[in-house]
């Protein structure tokens, strides 16, 4: 959350940052900034509301009257202070000699605020941000350079920071620092850029430099200088970046979301690719093999994520108990940090993550670290934090995901518990008949996806139909409990419709009671082991009047006497079918969105990545 973006070289500064920050967006979008250092000057434009309200309020000034070639710019997720122009980053010192973009918290801001006030600085907003560039301010008038006084300054600061500091009395460097907020190094010839994430670099290099918590980097147009907050001086490995352009663009489609959920058969294949063994029944994945005999032998796993991860994780349970006979818990990250959890070094804990960078997600891996337990990540950005702190790991491969709604990622978190839990039920007992026969199932699901795919404009039509509700339920049962719940978080996140998933038979223990001709009720029922009690489920919902779509297998001929809409999926084998049953609820979702007139890939208070606690 909160996208940072700096450029110093020999180009203007200015459209190589707009640039950036647009690509930066998904990040967060309640207001935007940039500020230039022309020499002696500093130029700051900032305004609420997205990127394109910066660039018309940049348009209407007549733009900057200099061709700076420094500068830094911020596009912002609010959490201290409303999200109007005076809070909108960049801030500055007192003398307007120092401008500082950040991304993150600082906890101890009140205390350093009444401090610094005390020695007379003048704190124009509410925000923690401003307090840390007076804080600068005070260090550079007893040190000898910039660098030196950030790097005081944050020995000082409590909290998570990515921050980008520039000044008119060092016009040619820009500083950054990194504790839990991410921030990658471009590098180029003859110059340098630096930014929250590397879709904001591959335009100009596919040179990076990952920042470690802890470091601070002084960046000029022809050198960068990384030292730890204490002043060691360190050596940084450059590296390449894995993704192309295309990649992180719209490519025809009307939004990132649809471009993504039409991406799926692709990514699930890129998930599986040179992985299943369909000859033996079995998963070859290279990057579990340094723990995986520590994984055979756990005495649990316990997978903990947040969010649509979380979903993803609840489905790996399923599978992984019912196949490899291992006990499995789920636990929210938020929730898994701060009680103290019971966990052992014989324990694996596995973290699920699209971003790599998840704050709670984070802070997990670490508390599990610290406990002795053996931590697996489940990741989706290359480089990312979560996986490189992990002992092991597999890269999940969906490519970029720019839509703040998980889509493709949550079907290749899937594919990748899949291929795990093959892997480790045929070294448990599962026969190599047995895992061809699945193996063979996980193969067929990209082409399954493709067929689904073809029924969006079937799903839009419904989605016509019930675009005025206020409520929806998901209800699913086994395996496709997940896929409720999944299919319920997509909804409300985009359409802003409240919605509920549930497993279906706990519907009679109370939501039962919502249950009336306004209400419509998603049934994920494919033909599986617990299907006809899912169809009771329906007879129950249908005797009260409830509205019911069904996600129902092809062959089933009798769906149609229950529901009033069929949506119709290919048989997957049970535990693999969150991945195929979740594609018409993300299309739901998307039509839900767009019919009416939400912004689909910007939805209100959210942003990806979410870094902050
Ligand atoms: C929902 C969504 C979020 C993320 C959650 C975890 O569509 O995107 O719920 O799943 O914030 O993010 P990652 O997977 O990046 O750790």
């Amino acid at each position: 959350m909160c996208g940072i973006i700096g450029y110093v070289g020999r180009k203007k500064a200015l459209p190589i940052i707009l640039d950036g920050l647009q690509r930066l967006e998904y990040r967060g979008y309640d207001s935007a900034g940039v500020a230039l250092v022309n020499g002696g000057s500093l130029e700051v434009f900032k305004k609420a509301g997205k990127v394109s309200e910066l660039v018309s309020l940049i348009g209407d000034s007549g733009g900057p009257p200099s061709g700076a070639t420094l500068g830094i710019g911020h596009t912002r997720w609010a959490t201290h202070g409303e999200p109007n122009d005076q809070n909108a980053h960049p801030h500055w010192d007192c003398g307007k000699e120092i401008a500082l973009i950040h991304n993150g918290i600082i906890e101890n801001y009140s205390s350093l605020k009444r401090k610094l006030e005390a020695d007379g600085h003048s704190i124009r907003t509410v925000t923690d941000t401003e307090v840390l560039v007076h804080l600068i301010e005070e260090m550079v008038k007893h040190s000898d350079d910039l660098f030196t006084a950030v790097r005081k300054a944050l020995l000082e600061v409590e909290g998570a920071y990515g921050i980008l500091v520039v000044s008119t009395r060092e016009p040619d460097k820009i500083i950054a620092a990194r504790k839990g907020s991410p921030l990658v190094i471009g590098v180029g010839k003859d110059e340098h850029l630096i930014a929250s994430d590397a879709s904001a670099l591959v335009d100009h290099t596919r040179h990076v430099v990952y920042m470690e918590d802890g470091e601070v980097v002084c960046l000029t147009a022809g050198s960068f200088l990384t030292k730890t907050v204490h002043d060691e001086e360190i050596i940084k490995e450059v590296e390449e970046i894995t993704f192309s352009l295309a990649q992180i663009e719209k490519g025809g489609f009307e939004h990132f979301m649809l471009k993504e959920i039409h991406e799926q058969p692709e990514s699930i294949r890129n998930s599986l690719r040179g992985r299943l063994q369909a000859g033996q029944g079995t998963a070859k994945l290279g990057g579990l093999e340094p723990v995986l005999d520590r994984v055979l032998n756990a005495r649990r796993i316990i997978i903990t994520a947040c969010g649509t991860s979380w979903h993803a994780a609840l489905a790996g349970k399923y599978m992984l108990e019912q196949l490899a006979r291992i006990p499995v818990e789920v636990d929210y990250a938020s929730e898994f940090r701060y009680r103290n959890p019971i966990v052992n070094p014989d324990d694996v804990v596995f973290l699920i993550s699209q971003s790599g960078e998840t704050a709670d997600t984070l802070a997990a891996l670490r508390e599990a670290k610290a406990k002795g337990a053996t931590v697996v990540g489940i990741v989706n950005v290359v480089g990312s934090t979560i996986a490189r702190e992990t002992d092991a790991g597999v890269y999940i491969h969906a490519g970029p995901e720019i839509g703040v709604a998980s889509t493709k990622a949550f079907t290749s978190q899937i594919a990748v518990l899949s291929l795990i839990t093959l892997l480790l039920a045929r070294h448990r007992g599962l026969s190599m008949e047995q895992g061809r026969i699945l193996a063979a199932d996980l193969a067929s699901i990209p082409s399954k996806v493709t067929d689904v795919l073809r029924s969006s404009a079937h799903i839009r039509s419904i989605a016509e139909e019930f675009k005025h509700v206020s409520n929806f339920l998901y209800l699913g049962r086994g395996s496709n409990f997940p896929t409720a719940l999944e299919g319920a978080l997509k909804l409300k996140e985009i359409s802003y419709i409240h919605a509920e998933g549930y497993p279906a038979a706990e519907m009679k223990h109370g939501p039962i009671a919502l249950i009336d001709e306004d209400m419509p009720v998603v049934f994920v029922v494919p033909k599986d082991a617990i299907y006809d009690k899912v169809v009771s489920n329906m007879q129950e919902v249908r005797a009260r009047k409830g509205r019911i779509i069904a996600i129902a297998n092809e062959d089933d001929t009798d769906i149609g006497e229950l529901a009033e809409y069929v949506i119709r999926v290919p048989r997957t084998y049970n535990y693999f079918g969150p991945i195929v049953n979740s594609i018409p609820l993300q299309l739901l979702a998307y039509h839900m969105a767009v019919a009416r007139h939400c912004d689909v890939d910007q939805p209100r208070n959210l942003a990806k990545s979410v870094t902050v606690e």
